[in-house]
């Protein structure tokens, strides 16, 4: 049987790991996200550093991205091709981004508050929605007092998935609490595709 992105971790791992073996990875811009450009920058012109993780980073774009604006970058991802391709583009890239080939379900009470920001884009949206109270208890735990979830949210309303989507009611009500929200607004430099369909959190432990 095909494996399932809904399935059990083992399964959805096949299922991810299978998606880059094939190549068929609609959702690699081979950039980083427009829209996390502009934070990027900012982290860079206010010289801001500090540890971010990037919870399934796949190939590592938007990972490489806050490293090369000074953050000291995690990133994390439980398909072995995206974590080693990511490996590569860093190495080419000469940037020191550490990769760890895990369940992000799975990591343990050693990372808790490991992290001064938690980059959150695609993932939550490739998660089975059931599992998004358990991701939202492993962002809190994650991050350090004060820490910070920076996410570029899919907010589109159509049924299924991956990617699935989630209002803007929704992901508040499932942050806050445990997390503080700062802001929640439409983003702006969507890629033509998600247009009218993404949102920039930003929220606070
Ligand atoms: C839609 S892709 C997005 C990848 C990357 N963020 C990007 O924008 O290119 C979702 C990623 O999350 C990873 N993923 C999904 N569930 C995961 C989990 N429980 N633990 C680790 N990685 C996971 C998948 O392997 C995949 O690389």
């Amino acid at each position: 049987m095909a494996p399932s992105p809904q399935g059990d971790a083992n399964d959805a791992a096949r299922y991810w790991e299978q998606r880059y073996q094939a190549g068929s990875q609609p959702w690699d811009l081979g950039q980083p996200a427009p829209p996390l450009r502009a934070i990027a920058q900012e982290f860079r012109a206010q010289k801001i550093t500090g540890t971010m993780a990037v919870l399934g980073c796949g190939r590592g774009h938007d990972a490489l991205l806050f490293a090369a604006a000074g953050l000291t970058v995690t990133g994390f991802d439980f398909a072995a091709t995206a974590v080693h391709q990511a490996r590569s583009l860093a190495q080419q890239h000469q940037l020191p981004v550490t990769y760890h080939h895990q369940d992000i379900f799975t990591l343990d009470a050693t990372w808790n508050q490991t992290f001064d920001y938690v980059l959150e884009h695609t993932c939550f949206c490739a998660i089975a929605p059931h599992q998004r109270p358990d991701y939202v208890a492993l962002v809190h735990r994650l991050l350090r007092p004060g820490g910070r979830v920076i996410g570029l949210f899919f907010t589109h309303s159509r049924s299924g998935g991956p990617p699935y989507g989630c209002s803007v009611a929704e992901l508040k009500a499932l942050f806050c609490p445990p997390l503080h929200l700062i802001s929640l607004e439409p983003a702006i430099h969507s890629i033509l595709s998600r247009q009218g369909e993404e949102h920039v959190g930003y929220f606070q432990r």
